[in-house]
């Protein structure tokens, strides 16, 4: 079976990039993470990838004049390692059009709500002062809106009684870990299809 080649990019801890590094290891995976990027120096995920194996690269996007040309270089990047499939894993920034340009469909995002409540920064914060009972994590694929793309998937998490930032978020990125590479094996399996904002799993 010839697998997907998935790049990550990520901003900091890089916990998602390593479930998705973890699924893509065992029996059976379809894809194979081949690229990390971080538009942060001092990411965490970046010494994950080195103790994963994975080729990593920090790209500051400070060094370039702009948007278009941080991205096209990205592109330069994921030309080179063959990428089919990009990740966004806690990567805090808005893609621009060179990128979506270059992988059109292609790029995956997780986002700690059920989208779309609490879209943007601090979601699990959000969620907590609206005062909801229920919210979760959602994959969706990246358009030029703010966590605005079809919707893959989606996990529900209680809020519990005394929940803080916190734990809250604790609970909702274990269901992240689970969700995420699901999403990448599906879109690998060639099951997701795509209908204007909706988003259809077929079956086997
Ligand atoms: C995750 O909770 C992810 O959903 C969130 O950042 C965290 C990254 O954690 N992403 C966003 O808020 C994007 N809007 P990680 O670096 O350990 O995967």
């Amino acid at each position: 079976m010839k697998k997907g080649n998935v790049a990550v990019l990520l901003s900091g801890r890089g916990s998602n990039f390593a479930a998705i590094v973890r699924a893509s290891r065992r029996p059976g995976a379809n894809f194979s993470v081949r690229l990390a990027i971080s538009d942060r120096g001092d990411a965490a995920g970046l010494k994950k990838a080195a103790r994963l194996g994975i080729p990593a690269r920090h790209v500051d996007p400070g060094r370039f004049p702009g948007k278009a040309a941080y991205e096209e270089h990205l592109c330069g990047l994921m030309a080179a390692a063959g990428i089919d499939l990009v990740c966004l894993a806690g990567y805090m920034r808005l893609v621009g059009p060179v990128l979506l340009g270059r992988f059109p469909g292609r790029i995956l995002n997780i986002h700690p709500a059920l989208l779309p409540s609490f879209p943007g920064l601090d979601a699990q914060e959000q969620a907590l002062r609206h005062g909801v009972k229920v919210s979760g994590c959602t994959v969706h694929f990246v358009d030029a809106g703010t966590d605005t793309g079809p919707i893959v998937a989606q996990q529900a998490v209680a809020v519990r009684p005394g929940d803080d930032v916190g734990s809250l978020s604790r609970r909702i990125l274990r269901q992240e870990h689970r969700i995420f590479p699901r999403a990448i094996a599906l879109f690998f399996a060639g099951r997701l299809q795509v209908s204007g904002r909706t988003v259809m799993i077929r079956g086997k």
